[in-house]
């Protein structure tokens, strides 16, 4: 038996989907454990590109069981158009989704409130409803997946949410009311459609572990976005770091064998808040072009920086790491110099931490170290020691600095411009 999770250590779009779409070979079972459709992963497969956004990236190898954990907020009409599109590219979907049956439901009324709240505090949400669904699951107001199974017990539910909402939107942002029946029908029908997916997935999960299956614990967003442990109140309202898969699944601590974080070669950040070694000048929109660098989600520009090792030792720490995976080193390719943040100075303070007040954080200076970069060519490369000598250098400059294995070196977007050092499971 194995099992492994796989997070972000940034800011998310690390390329966890492309790393979990690649290690699915050698699992069976594939669990999202937080988040919602504010995930955007892109998994490209020969000529055709897939972005999922609830559906775990394991969906594009047959056979294998795919888990909405209870962890995760679940948007019924984008997974709804989630799975149509999957089925018109011939993806397989029944006998290989499960969704739990204690998830919440994102509902029509968070996505109107997060609407009317981003316009007087901009967090730069992807306003997809996730922050005001977690906000009604911890006041134990929310919506779960079994609730669609129970006409009236899901009748009450939206009718005593609707008497706040509506209260709110009315009064305090001036907004349209929402129906009560529009959205009960609304709801009916996707319990039509959706009720053939809601199982006991703790169950399921934990059997499949007793009985040696392996089995991949797929995180969203990325480390520095936590709840907890990112640069709040700029962050998502899910715990991202690895302790989630277990809040998540129902799957005990001990029970986790791995870890494996995901690190772009540099660091992207996708809406508001604090960014110390963001490149502002045109590098960042080189860079930005050169990588793709647009949300697969909302398609707003992402903005770039160098990498960051006072971010990446405090996503080890917190994470506990058994190995990391570096993605988009292509991306670097034909760059004169890279830099690496190896500490903040603030004041005439120097932080080798990475500061809990945002405000502190807001105002730091990186401290950079300057590395040579490399003319030639890393994109689609697949053995190590076919890598230009100076990208070698930077990567053990990496491993180096954080003392942790790097396990995988992704070298393009395709399945197989992968280098395996070491498996991580
Ligand atoms: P995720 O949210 O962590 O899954 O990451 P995203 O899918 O949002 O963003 C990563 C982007 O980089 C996607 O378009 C991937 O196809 C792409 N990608 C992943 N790994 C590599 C790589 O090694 N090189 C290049 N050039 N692109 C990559
Ligand atoms: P993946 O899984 C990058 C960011 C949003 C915003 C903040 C809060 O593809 O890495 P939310 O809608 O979650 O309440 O927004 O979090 N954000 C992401 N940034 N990648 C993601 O997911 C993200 N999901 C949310 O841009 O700053
Ligand atoms: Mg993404």
């Amino acid at each position: 038996m194995s099992t492994l999770v796989i997070v972000g250590a940034q800011w998310g779009d690390e390329g966890k989907g492309k790393i979990v779409d690649f290690l699915t070979e050698k699992c069976d079972y594939v669990v999202r454990f937080q988040g919602g459709c504010n995930a955007g992963h892109t998994v490209v497969v020969g000529d055709e590109k897939y972005v999922l956004h609830l559906i775990p990236s394991g969906i594009l190898h047959k056979g294998k069981k795919c888990i909405i954990g209870n962890g995760v907020v679940l948007d019924p009409s984008g997974l709804l158009k989630e799975i149509d599109t999957l089925l018109s590219k011939g993806v397989e979907i029944d006998n290989s989704l499960y969704i739990a049956k204690h998830c919440h439901l994102i509902m029509p009324y968070h996505i109107a409130i997060e609407e009317q709240a981003e316009k007087k505090k901009k967090i730069g949400t992807t306003k997809k409803g996730i922050g005001p669904c977690y906000t009604d699951k911890i006041a134990r107001n929310g919506v779960r997946a079994v609730d669609l199974l129970y006409p009236e017990i899901l009748r009450n539910k939206i009718k005593v949410n609707l008497e706040i909402i509506n209260f709110l939107l009315k009064n305090l942002y001036d907004a349209k009311e929402l129906e009560e029946e529009k959205i009960f029908e609304q709801y009916m029908d996707y319990s039509e459609k959706l009720k053939k997916y809601i199982f006991d997935t703790d169950i399921l999960i934990n059997k499949a572990i007793d009985s040696g299956k392996n089995v991949l614990f797929e995180g969203a967003q990325g480390t520095l976005l936590d709840i907890d442990h990112g640069t709040y109140p700029y962050v998502t309202s899910s715990n991202t770091i690895a302790g989630g898969a277990c809040t998540g699944t129902g799957v005990s601590p001990i029970k986790i064998d791995k870890i494996l974080g995901i690190v772009k070669a540099y660091t992207t950040r996708v809406g508001e808040g604090p960014f110390p070694t963001e490149i502002k000048d045109s590098l960042g929109e080189e860079i930005r072009k050169k990588g793709g660098e647009y949300g697969a989600t909302t398609g707003r520009p992402r903005r770039c920086g160098w990498l960051d090792f006072v971010g990446l030792r405090h996503a080890l720490r917190v994470n506990g790491f058994t190995g990391i995976a570096i993605t988009k080193l292509d991306i670097l390719d034909g760059m004169d110099k890279i830099k690496v943040c190896v500490g903040y100075k603030y004041g005439n303070t120097i932080l080798e931490e990475f500061p809990k007040e945002i405000e502190i954080l807001q105002n730091c200076i990186p401290i950079y170290e300057e590395l040579p970069g490399w003319s030639e060519k890393t994109a689609g490369i697949r053995d190590y020691e076919k890598l230009p000598r100076n990208a070698q250098k930077y990567l053990q400059f990496i491993e180096d600095s954080l003392n942790v294995k790097i396990q995988i070196i992704s070298t393009g977007q395709k399945r197989d411009e992968i280098i395996i050092k070491e498996t991580p499971l």
